[in-house]
């Protein structure tokens, strides 16, 4: 069973060389969603071959759009135009992904026919009324369990109106499926976001000629219109980035490129924090490619990292990063504490509760509160992890290898090819005594 994918991690080592992570994963939804929606032939490169966006990909193939590929990331996807789906023969099956779940709601709520959603064990767990509630404002017939998880059994035929809604949490996905809903609705809708978030949505409708207008925390666009092909190159996606970054953070004498990192304003995050805890951080190179900022990062591991409070406002422009950031306080002088975070609760694992269990499992004073959590960094253990079948919890705790006392196991990493394929032969690349078994 795949369920039984482990990590062997040997404790030292250092990361050093240039390498590559694979393609930003929210990009590369966005590009299959708009590329299929267009009018005309979208080229993409770089595309994340990963299982979340292969599930993406597959569901609009299930919707009749033709895309060749993926190979060696390119991806040439021949668009129907804005009302060119087709109904699916089955459900569409999401997998793991969340963000495929949420913005695909939006777009199917505009449709002319019924869909219905599904997901893995964990996605099939994650809140649906964040998107639901919305949308119904605009008219969609959205139904969920009672718990308002997936599946979601959307209802077709209706037309939509558009909306002015402020969002109670800062989530691009809840702004992206509004705003991917607003396309097809009469009149305007616009999103106010209590904090910015990642903003690759509005950036690519742009790319794709489609007017979004932004006025403070308020992103406006006008239904009706349509999308032109374009080509879209896919940085590396910095929140893979971000796994190398703490190793070589971690580890003294570490001294790691990470090339062509897309470093857009609203993923930084991770630099800003590892900074301010004292990383030594370089970007060289900085330049835009199909209109997302991208650069080169150079780590050195100094051995000098520190315990912050983590500043709230950047929370959202670093939430995918918290399980490796918790590896970094974990290795810090002093105390980390994190504040203003309670959506780890609800991402791929209760992130705030799987990392705490596992930084004490390996020795570490880790104390999970209701938004976050309060790490003591001192000396980690070797010992065994589970990571929940969570991805991101799965490449954290590999890296934690670098600074442990002895070797790391972590249990249910399969699902690191959600996002990561190929992770353990990068790992391995980069200096990382990293196994691999079923
Ligand atoms: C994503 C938005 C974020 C992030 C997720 C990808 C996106 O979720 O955690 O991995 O591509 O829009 P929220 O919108 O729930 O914060």
């Amino acid at each position: 069973m795949t369920h039984d994918i482990r990590f062997s991690v040997q404790p030292g080592g250092r990361l050093a060389g240039s390498i590559r992570v694979p393609g930003d994963k929210s990009i590369s939804h966005r590009a299959i969603m708009f590329g299929s929606l267009a009018d005309g032939t979208t080229e993409v490169n770089g595309f994340l071959e990963g299982e979340d966006n292969l599930a993406t990909l597959n569901a609009f193939r299930a919707m009749g759009v033709t895309i060749e590929g993926p190979q060696d990331g390119r991806v040439v996807i021949h668009g129907v135009g804005i009302d060119g789906l087709k109904p699916p023969q089955g459900a569409l099956d999401l997998g793991n992904s969340g963000t495929a779940m949420r913005l695909m709601t939006g777009l199917m709520a505009a449709q002319s026919f019924d869909v219905t959603l599904v997901g893995d064990v964990s996605l099939s767990k994650r809140p649906m009324r964040r998107v639901t509630e919305p949308l119904a404002l605009m008219g969609a017939r959205v139904g969920t369990t009672e718990g308002g998880t997936p599946p979601l059994r959307i209802q077709g035929g209706t037309t939509l109106q558009g909306i002015e809604f402020t969002m109670p949490v800062a989530s691009a996905q809840v702004k992206s499926c509004l705003l991917l809903a607003g396309l097809y609705a009469t009149g305007r809708t616009c999103v106010v976001e209590p904090a910015p978030t990642r903003d690759h949505t509005e950036r690519m409708l742009s790319g794709f000629g489609y007017s979004v207008t932004r006025d403070g925390q308020r992103i406006c666009i006008e239904g009706g219109g349509r999308l032109a092909a374009t080509a879209i190159d896919v940085p590396a996606d910095i929140s893979s980035a971000t796994f190398f970054m703490v190793g070589a953070a971690i580890a003294e004498g570490s001294d790691l490129l990470l090339q062509h990192v897309g470093i857009n304003p609203t993923r930084i995050g991770v630099i800003n924090i590892l900074r301010l805890m004292g990383a030594d951080l370089t970007l060289t190179n900085e330049r835009t490619v199909g209109g997302e900022p991208v650069a080169d990062i150079r780590v050195r591991g100094n051995g000098q990292l520190r315990g912050i409070q983590i500043p709230e406002d950047q929370v959202p422009l670093a939430i995918d990063e918290f399980p490796a950031l918790f590896v970094a306080a974990a290795c810090a002088s002093g105390e980390t504490r994190l504040t203003g975070a309670e959506e780890l609760r609800v991402k791929e694992s209760d992130r705030i509760q799987v990392m705490a269990d596992g930084l004490l499992a390996l020795g570490i004073d880790a104390q999970a509160t209701p938004d976050g959590i309060v790490i003591q960094g001192g000396q980690l253990q070797g010992g065994e992890v589970d990571s929940h079948g969570d991805h991101r919890i799965a490449m954290a705790f590999a890296m934690a290898a670098l600074r442990a006392a002895g070797p790391i196991t972590i249990r249910d990493c399969a699902n690191v090819a959600t996002s990561f394929p190929g992770f353990v032969a990068l790992a391995q690349q980069a200096g990382l005594t990293i196994a691999e078994s079923a």
